[in-house]
């Protein structure tokens, strides 16, 4: 185990004496990058974006976004990083460096007043500007990442086929928003000089065990999911981190400390997609912007959740597997993975054990999973039901925690509903299912009358409660709106 390091703008930079929990953002800061800013220090502003190398789709590299102020440096070891200072390039003849060409959209279409969110906002568009499969509108050889999949331009996608959702996460309290969108969608390709784009032609640098301890607190990676699986017996204390989305906060905003944090985000067990005849394994530690792209649509209440679950920044960190081991009772993803009936592969070092998702919470963050136990995979059984929606209430249109969340999956043959599963989110001290609705629905022909008979049953589901994000009564009013929203959209599908 060598000493612990960042490939920071291409220079090694050992981590030391950077405390086990201290984030890259201010690791970075002390080094005196100060462009990488602290708008927020939990995940909502993006001033502290920075770019990482991560194992590519079409190339062996990709550059990946994240919030810098959510993960430790501890966990980045190894790694290579690039920050807004390193996307402009220098020469020898010490003349000024010259501008990325999305730092230099940026400056040419006044999309920076004040600065502070300048270079977050510049490393999210950096990596929609080397995204694989980002084509102008008229080369039919790409893709886009979402919404249109021909390359058309629309309120969200520039000609140029770039993402606004790549922006979601970053915000800005002065430009406003026009001239970021204007730079946005004026960046063109990467040449083949681009130093980045090249950088992409080699393979990232590969996961290091990692052992970085100072005074009583620890954070260590392991290289297999067995070894890891014995540390876990040792330190069944241990907090285990993936993309730290979650964690992150919790150190930054409540000040919590752990005694040993344990990595899982590398493990190759852990990041598999198996989509099989009977079932889709997803891995636990695989990220949402990884399954998003390599499912592509192939599970539709996912994608349906994907574009809602916290911005793109996040999505390029959080996992599954972190979404449900903090057990919270607002995550996104419980819902979507209750109505899928979803199962979790649970591993420990004595072997592993599948428990359906509706088994798994007991309680507020509580759940069936043992100390030592982590969740390996998720498993979702096939066929899917072919109705599905996923209704998510909440304040801010990305990058917010719901007040409900609402997930339907229904299976409707010849105007009867067949089966009906449908998960919540927000109601109750765990996620759960709906089943008085269930039965409500199943057995039943997918009418008007049979629709407002079972909504009122869903509005009393659960026991919402009254809080800064929603009142109780609003709670409810939004559950029975969701299977109505649901019917009318499947009427109109029909008619139309
Ligand atoms: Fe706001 Fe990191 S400082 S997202
Ligand atoms: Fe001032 Fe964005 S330019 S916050």
């Amino acid at each position: 185990m060598t000493a612990a390091r960042i490939i920071v703008n291409g220079k090694e930079t050992p981590i030391a004496p950077a405390a086990p929990h201290t984030t890259v953002l201010d690791f970075l800061r002390g080094r005196g990058l100060t462009g990488t800013k602290e708008g927020c220090a939990e995940g909502e502003c993006g001033a502290c974006s920075v770019l990482v190398a991560r194992p590519g789709v079409d190339k062996p590299t990709d550059w990946v976004a994240v919030n810098s102020c959510l993960v430790p440096a501890a966990a980045l070891d190894g790694q290579e990083v690039i920050t807004s200072e390193g996307l402009a390039t220098a020469d020898e003849s010490g003349a000024p460096p010259s501008l990325h060409p999305v730092q230099e959209e940026m400056a040419v279409r006044g999309g920076s007043q004040c600065g502070y969110c300048t270079p977050g906002f510049i490393c999210s568009m950096a990596a929609e500007y080397y995204r694989p499969g980002r084509r102008a509108h008229g080369d039919s050889t790409g893709t886009t990442d979402s919404a249109d999949p021909a390359g058309h331009s629309d309120a969200e996608h520039g000609p140029n086929g770039f993402d606004l959702h790549a922006l979601s996460g970053n915000l800005c309290r002065c430009t406003g928003y026009r001239p970021i969108r204007d730079a946005a969608f004026a960046v063109g390709t990467p040449t083949d000089e681009d130093p980045l784009a090249r950088r992409r032609e080699q393979s990232p640098p590969a996961p290091v065990a990692t052992e970085y301890a100072q005074d009583d607190s620890a954070f260590l990676r392991r290289n297999t999911l067995a070894e890891t699986l014995e540390l876990l017996r040792e330190r069944p204390d241990a907090v285990l981190v993936a993309g730290s989305t979650d964690w992150g906060v919790e150190v930054n905003i409540r000040s919590r400390r752990a005694r040993c944090v344990v990595a899982v985000d590398r493990l190759p067990e852990l990041r598999e997609l198996r989509v099989e005849s009977g079932s889709i394994e997803i891995g636990a530690a695989l990220t949402l912007t990884a399954i998003e792209r390599r499912l592509d649509g192939a599970v539709p209440l996912l994608a349906e959740l994907f574009p809602q679950f916290a911005s793109r920044l996040i999505r390029n960190g959080a996992t599954l597997g972190g979404n449900l081991g903090t057990g919270s009772p607002i995550g996104d993803s419980p819902p979507v993975l209750l109505a899928l009936e979803a199962s979790l592969v649970l591993a420990d070092a004595d072997g592993e054990r599948e428990v359906p998702l509706a088994e798994y919470f007991t309680g507020y963050r509580q759940s069936v999973r043992r100390p030592g136990e982590l969740i390996r995979a998720v498993r979702i059984p096939r066929p899917l039901s072919r109705v599905t929606a996923f209704h998510k209430i909440a304040k801010r249109r990305f990058d917010d925690i719901s007040s409900v969340a609402v997930a339907l999956a229904l299976d409707i043959e010849d105007g009867i509903v067949r089966k009906a599963r449908i998960g919540l989110g927000g109601v109750a001290a765990t996620p759960i299912r709906a089943l008085a609705t269930e039965a409500a629905l199943e057995g039943r022909s997918w009418s008007t009358e049979t629709v407002e008979s079972a909504a009122r049953v869903l509005r009393g589901e659960g026991t919402p409660m009254d809080d800064h994000r929603a009142s109780a009564l609003y709670r409810s009013a939004m559950l029975g709106q969701s299977l109505l929203k649901l019917h009318a959209q499947t009427t109109e599908a029909v008619s139309s």
